[in-house]
């Protein structure tokens, strides 16, 4: 079913395929030695032109606990790219190499041209300001088990949605689930793309709204999704100083949210939840990261026909 394919955006999975995988994660979760062994003599190739720490060492750990073993970058500097090799190039001969390929890249479209020429699955472990379909496993299956379904609930989205790509694969993902309703909170300069509010959600007559004020909409959330400003997208520093702390989720803010709402976050954090909160049971984050490792083994598992 997952074998011979890859994952490049939310909407190559079907909904029933990711349930799918949010139960073999659960169920990994539960029972650590459940497919430990399953990836023997399997190699994950991961090629990292962007920075990562999450993504790349949950994959890592993810293939290492399935039996598996890892080889790859984390710096386009050490890799052939600096001297000028093409993405084509490198993903055929990484192909020879590993079974499955991981792959963060800054160019929009890089996962799906990497995609068109490797001969093993490629995963997109973020292509630019595009999109990020594991964060996006790792969000709803989160969700799915903090909330009890991922149906039915209202979603803030806060912080830079022009170029933040898990928010970009997250809401293109929710537009699949029924009955939600997503808020998104920007400053004007940072509102999502159309493409996600015209192009998907008004077609697919998903309720929607956008608004500068986190103050005026906290109170109406189940879940609030916190991004940080990526200063890396920006064309100018001044720009990013002026937007860096436009949001701040302090106790304050927390004291006129629901008692069963869930902060979470694909980290890394800047300033944008003050480290106060993190004693605060409504801070899912920490446990996001952990949810990660386990879809990403199921995610693994799946794509290598191992399970
Ligand atoms: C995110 C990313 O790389 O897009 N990080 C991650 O993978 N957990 C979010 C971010 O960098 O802000």
């Amino acid at each position: 079913m997952f074998t011979k394919r890859h994952l490049v955006e939310p909407g190559d999975f079907t909904i029933e395929e990711m349930d799918r995988l949010f139960d073999l994660a659960k169920r990994i979760e539960q029972d650590q030695g459940y497919l430990r062994e399953s990836c023997r003599g399997k190699i994950l190739a991961t090629l990292f032109f962007e920075p990562s720490t999450r993504t790349r060492l949950s994959f890592e750990s993810a293939m290492l606990r399935l039996g598996g073993t890892c080889l790859g970058f984390s710096e386009p500097s050490s890799s052939s790219v600096s001297k000028g090799e093409s993405l084509a190039d490198t993903i055929r001969v990484v192909s020879c190499y590993a079974d499955v390929i991981v792959m963060r890249n800054p160019k929009e479209g890089a996962a799906l041209l990497a995609s068109r020429y490797a001969t093993v699955p490629v995963i997109n472990a973020g292509d630019g300001g595009h999109h990020h379909p594991t964060q996006t496993l790792t969000d709803l299956l989160t969700i799915r088990q903090l909330k009890g379904s991922i149906g039915g609930l209202t979603v803030g989205f806060c912080g830079d949605l022009k170029f933040g790509r898990t928010v970009h694969s997250l809401a293109k993902a929710l537009s699949r689930y029924p009955a939600i309703t997503m808020i998104f909170i920007s400053p004007q300069e940072l509102r999502v793309p159309c493409y996600i509010t015209e192009g998907i959600l008004k077609k697919a007559e998903i309720p929607y709204i956008e608004t500068h004020s986190l103050e005026k909409v906290i109170a109406d959330l189940d879940v609030l999704y916190m991004t940080r400003v990526q200063r890396e997208r920006f064309f100018n520093e001044e720009d990013y100083i002026r937007l860096k702390d436009s949001y701040i989720l302090n106790r304050e803010k927390m004291d006129h949210a629901q008692d069963e709402l869930i902060i979470l976050h694909p980290l890394p954090r800047v300033n944008e939840i003050a480290p106060e909160l993190d004693e605060d049971p409504r801070a899912s984050y920490f446990k996001q990261a952990k949810y990660g490792m386990y879809v990403r083994m199921a995610l693994l598992a799946a794509m290598l026909g191992t399970c």
